[in-house]
């Protein structure tokens, strides 16, 4: 059976900011579970130190441009799944992953190039895989070095490269002066690979020099071969179309599931719904509501604050939704400006509007259970995975319908708008509202929701055939 080596920038439960960490916490289990061998190499950032962690490697160096940094391989087991940490303090000994109090760290290519080398390193010297799966820019630079600097090497030639992308707008674009701060040739700084508009593209040089490359969802798949959703790069990836597929997210209900979930006050499941109410207090109690909002519809939002999430459509219909007598609470961290239009909504409408600066991953389970309804107004979606968890906990989700939130829900099951618009989001939140007026409808809509089921055994067996398929088996 197939051996696979991932090479991603965060996994949880060791570091997590989204979704990205959720899919690398899971789904090499899955394929565990497939029967295939896998194994996951990230950086040993500040504080992570698993129970048996073991040091396998002292001192291995990886070279650029001359310089040699040193790197210690760390390794922990976990599910059938072997970690691998890159200690390198200097790079990964600090207060964020990728930023410091919201600016990026300038040396993140660097950071990122001694990942992806140190997983060629792990790769080479010690796992031996058949197929190496990179996630994301910060891996990128594992098929690009793997092509131009080891295409020699016997051992790394034979192995497959897929690269996945969990998201489209984060290319790992540098200025022209990193391609050789990276030690790579200029002969390869043109259209056909590393260069974009005058700058390095890492996700560009990834989805031409790997084998197959996938994304997070079939309708996302091909969304990104169009100028809306291209960002630059819809004519490439047109082009590598032969090589792209869309493969949807799981999820993990050992992590999600209201029945189980031990960050609940009470658990609950479909055929006994009484725990949720008591999950609703525990929200309304969490954002300082008082007795008055215990009757009205709560709508919960548990995001990254980016451009992607689209809550600049929620802030004009701040007015509208006071009147419509809802509850809103929002959980989550990120860009100033929409940090602000929260704060805004919060501090004109404070009986209606609260929220939570910050990132905590015990509320975000709280309200997943305790809210009515989930709100994700993406402008694009890669996948997403909080409307799935919100269907497992019968909380209606309200989306737009794009990406992974066009493919996981149903008019059945939950609530789309096509139209990018505030209009269009004022639309679909009044018909959920509406909706939820008819309580044993709804609670029809939320036992339908409860029973799908999007675990990580569906997507992992499709990845185990991709990895057959360019393998050749
Ligand atoms: P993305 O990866 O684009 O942020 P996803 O929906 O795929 O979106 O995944 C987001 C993940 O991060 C979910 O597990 C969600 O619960 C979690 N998350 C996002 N923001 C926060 C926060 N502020 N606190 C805790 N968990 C969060
Ligand atoms: C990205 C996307 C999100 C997706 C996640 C995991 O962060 O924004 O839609 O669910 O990756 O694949």
């Amino acid at each position: 059976m197939a051996k696979v080596m991932m090479v991603a920038s965060e996994a949880a439960p060791f570091a997590k900011t989204g979704g990205l960490a959720d899919v690398l916490g899971a789904l090499p289990a899955a394929l565990v579970r497939q029967g295939l061998s896998a194994s996951v190499v990230m950086p040993k950032y500040r504080g992570i130190h698993p129970d048996g962690i073991e040091l396998v490697l002292a001192d291995m160096p990886v070279w650029i441009n001359n310089f040699r940094h040193r790197t210690d391989i760390w390794r922990a087991y976990r599910e059938g799944v072997t970690f691998y940490f890159v200690d390198a303090p200097w790079f990964y000994d600090r207060g964020g992953f990728y930023s410091s109090y919201g600016n990026d760290y300038m040396d993140n290519h660097l950071r990122f190039a001694v990942l992806s080398l140190a997983a060629l390193g792990v790769a080479r010297q010690i796992e031996h895989p058949d197929i190496l799966h990179s996630h994301d820019w910060q891996a990128a630079l594992v098929p690009i070095y793997a092509k131009s600097w080891f295409g020699n090497d016997p051992r790394l030639a034979a192995m497959k490269h897929i690269f996945t992308i969990h998201n489209l707008g984060y290319q790992g674009r540098f200025g022209k002066p990193a391609l050789g701060e990276l030690g790579l040739d200029g002969s390869q700084f043109h259209m056909g690979e590393l260069e974009f508009f005058g700058d390095l593209n890492l996700m560009k040089g990834a989805i031409i020099k790997a084998d197959f490359v996938t994304t997070v969802s079939p309708t996302y798949a091909h969304e990104i071969q169009t100028p809306e959703h291209g960002f630059g790069l819809d004519g490439l990836l047109q082009e590598r179309s032969g090589k792209l597929t869309g493969i949807l997210n799981g999820v993990d209900y050992a992590e999600w599931d209201p029945e189980t979930d031990k960050y609940l006050p009470a658990n609950y499941n479909a055929a006994e719904l009484e725990g949720k109410a008591k999950c609703k207090r525990a929200v309304l109690e969490t954002f300082g509501f008082g007795a008055e909002a215990h009757g009205r519809p709560l709508i919960g939002v548990v995001s990254r604050f980016a451009e992607q999430k689209g809550f600049d459509l929620l802030h004009p219909i701040g007015d509208a939704l006071k009147k419509e007598d809802v509850t809103v609470v929002a959980l989550g961290s990120g860009e100033p400006h929409y940090e602000w239009i929260f704060h805004d909504l919060a501090t004109r409408h404070h009986d209606n509007f609260r929220v939570w600066h910050g990132y905590n991953n015990g509320l975000a389970h709280l309200i997943e259970a305790g809210a009515d309804m989930f709100l994700m107004p993406s402008r694009y979606e890669p996948c997403g995975l909080n409307q799935i968890y919100s269907l497992k906990y019968g909380t209606p989700p309200v989306v737009r319908a794009t990406g992974g939130l066009d493919d996981t829900i149903e008019e059945s099951t939950g609530f789309k708008f096509g139209e990018y618009s505030p209009s269009a989001l004022l639309g679909a939140l009044r018909y959920a509202l509406q909706c939820w007026r008819d309580q044993k409808a709804w609670h029809e809509r939320m036992r339908l929701g409860m029973s799908k089921d999007f675990s990580w055994d569906r997507s992992a067996a499709e990845y185990a055939a991709l990895y057959r398929h360019v393998l050749g088996d």
